[in-house]
């Protein structure tokens, strides 16, 4: 029943911003979202944050401990669109802003750069209206890039890279972080 809760919170935001996207190619026929891409935790991820955080495992914790179970990510092209789009979705009426943490300005430790916005969407029932925490990643192209490769082989393959390894993806996010800035410059290009 809680997943129906996500998903359908997902699916709430999903639209919202599909509509953002295509609002700007069609009036202004400006790309300013190049793609959004969602996913729903699995069980097993869950388990395994809240056994990390220490968390006792009960779905009081789960819905107010991890942010993270609905996630969202808006890929643009450009950082400046960034900023842009976290302005917009602010301003989205019904939203509520729950948490905000500019990893552009300043990226973690890792290398990791995005906007992330913990949210709450309204998920309108039959019978009422319950609010529904998604978290919302705002990133480049590059940045989304770096973050998918990373997340590969730090997460998922559940090894320790080591030192090396990590000092050059550190040394990549900074390239990705000038490369970034140097398209950014507005209008030098285009
Ligand atoms: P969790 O990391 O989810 O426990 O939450 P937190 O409260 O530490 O929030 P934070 O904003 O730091 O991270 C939330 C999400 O951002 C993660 O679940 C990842 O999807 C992403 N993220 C954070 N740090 C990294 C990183 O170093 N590499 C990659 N690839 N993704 C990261
Ligand atoms: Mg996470």
């Amino acid at each position: 029943k809680m997943m129906f809760l996500y998903k359908s919170a997902l699916r709430e935001i999903e639209t919202q911003m599909n509509i953002v996207k295509d609002e700007f190619k069609v009036m202004y026929n400006y790309d300013l979202i190049d793609h959004i891409e969602t996913r729903i935790k699995e069980p097993k991820s869950i388990i395994k944050k809240m056994e990390k955080k220490k968390y006792e495992k009960t779905y009081m914790n789960l819905i107010e401990n991890i942010n993270d179970v609905a996630g969202i990510r808006i890929v643009c092209n450009l950082k400046d669109d960034i900023f842009f789009v976290k302005d917009l979705v602010k301003q989205i009426p019904g939203i509520q802003i729950i948490k905000e943490k500019d990893y552009i300005t300043n990226p973690k430790k890792s290398g990791y750069s995005s906007y992330h916005i913990i949210l709450e969407v309204p998920v309108k029932l039959t019978s009422k209206t319950v609010f529904v925490k998604c978290e919302m990643q705002i990133m480049t192209l590059a940045m989304n890039f770096w973050a998918n490769f990373e997340h590969k082989l730090k997460y998922k393959t559940d090894k320790n890279i080591n030192k090396k390894a990590s000092k050059e993806l550190v040394s990549c996010a900074k390239m990705i972080t000038r490369f970034d800035d140097k398209m950014a410059r507005n209008g030098n290009i285009g």
